[in-house]
């Protein structure tokens, strides 16, 4: 991170800037009091607030066109198809792929990574193939692979991390070896932070044939993703935590990839024709869609990428970086405690354990005053493992929040230091 420190006054300041004012306003939900104080709410890498633009282009899906996509000749149906498929290419946009065939609606990062593992990798592996994931991976991209090991034979390999949270490259380049079929790994780490370098991983790994999956759940909301640029063959996130609603997840896929890849399940709509005793697939994306979509989840992600690119990922990110410096700078002057993640390049999110005291408790006393923090393991177990803690306090920032918020953590953790330490 290569930000200035801000003196507090002037950071404090900060939060009378009328754009963060009326940034917050897009959001309905920042108006609300927990337990008799306004909402702080920093739990963003769980899932981010929505923008009315979001709620609006959602509830105006329902009460104008509301109907199921792509079979219907009558007028709605053919609307909410256009929305839908609208939604696709701004999210084609967004991500920079090449097409829009490319983008393929899941439920989110989990199923996308799944669906990965289970079309793409699974009729290929053999026994003692070997899969490569990272030490600092969300349980949603160690799972998926553990079960294609118990169904291929195949061997998962983790590369391990320095004590600040960084990915050790020379383990990396000595792991990805004669043997690895794929390389599957987080763009942004949700229990650390941590940025990882996944172009330089991305070109390695392409050096010796081997095809990469990213996790990027935790780094769409922060920072701008070309998928072209990255030459990634796989890139997996989900809309609610991109200010989109819950239910719905983008695979993007190359597509010679895509298309040589099975379908992930069968149903409706992924299907040419049907016959009792066969059927013929239908073209990408609609293969890998069986069922009816969540639509109005669609149309609500697409309205949340056209509200991130209005405001621009430059000012965002500049936002969130001074905020994640002001806020980890404080919380780490507090008596006892220790920054779980702290490496070079960061993205919007602060581990922390405070000694003497279980982050569950410090959740609860955070929470009586109004403020949401995330406290266990955060679906990383791995990740508590190497850095020999039960859990974390984990703050998580979004463009939305402000040095104020920032203020009142930190007031918040004194006290729950008085009352507890
Ligand atoms: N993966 C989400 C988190 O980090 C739930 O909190």
């Amino acid at each position: 991170m290569s930000v200035p420190s801000y003196s507090i006054t002037a950071v404090n300041d900060a939060d009378h800037r009328p754009e963060l004012a009326a940034r917050r306003q897009d959001f309905p939900i920042l108006e609300r009091c927990v337990r008799g104080q306004p909402l702080v709410y920093l739990d963003n890498a769980a899932t981010t607030q929505k923008p009315r633009a979001v709620i609006e282009a959602m509830a105006r899906y329902y009460r104008e066109c509301n109907s199921n996509i792509h079979r219907g000749v009558h007028t709605l149906s053919q609307e909410a198809t256009e929305r839908f498929e609208e939604a696709r290419v701004k999210v084609q946009r967004f991500i920079h792929a090449a097409h829009s065939h490319e983008i393929i609606f899941v439920r989110g990062t989990t199923e996308a990574i799944n669906l990965v593992a289970q079309s793409y990798g699974r009729p290929q592996l053999k026994p003692k193939d070997e899969i490569l994931i990272t030490a600092m991976e969300h349980h949603s991209n160690i799972v998926p692979w553990q079960l294609l090991c118990e169904q291929t034979g195949a061997v998962l390999k983790a590369v391990p991390m320095n004590d600040a949270g960084e990915l050790l490259l020379d383990e990396y380049v000595r792991l990805l070896g004669s043997r690895t079929r794929m390389l599957a790994l987080t763009h942004v780490s949700n229990a650390l932070g941590t940025i990882n370098p996944i172009g330089e991983m991305i070109d390695h790994a392409h050096a010796h044939g081997v095809p990469v999956l990213v996790d990027g759940a935790q780094a769409v909301a922060h920072m701008p993703v070309d998928v072209q640029a990255l030459d990634c063959d796989f890139y997996a996130f989900s809309s609610h935590k991109l200010f989109g609603p819950t239910g719905i997840g983008v695979l993007y896929g190359k597509t010679a990839l895509l298309e040589a890849m099975p379908p992930y399940q069968g149903g409706g709509d992924m299907i040419k024709s049907v016959t009792l005793t066969k059927t013929q697939f239908n073209d990408l994306p609609y293969k890998f869609e069986a069922g009816t979509p969540h639509i109005a989840g669609a149309i609500g992600l697409g309205a949340a990428l056209d509200y991130v690119q209005e405001i621009g990922f430059e000012p965002i990110g500049r936002h969130e970086h001074e905020l994640l410096r002001y806020a980890s700078d404080r919380v780490a002057s507090l008596h006892g405690a220790r920054i779980i993640g702290t490496a070079r390049e960061k993205a919007s999110v602060l581990s922390f354990v405070l000694d003497g005291i279980h982050p569950h408790d410090l959740g609860t006393v955070l929470d009586c005053q109004g403020i949401a923090i995330r406290t266990g393991h955060h679906c990383a177990m791995p990740v508590m493992e190497r850095f020999h803690v039960p859990a974390t306090a984990r703050a998580s920032f979004a463009l939305y929040n402000t040095p104020g918020e920032a203020d009142r953590l930190c007031a918040a953790l004194r006290d729950a230091q008085r009352m507890l330490g």
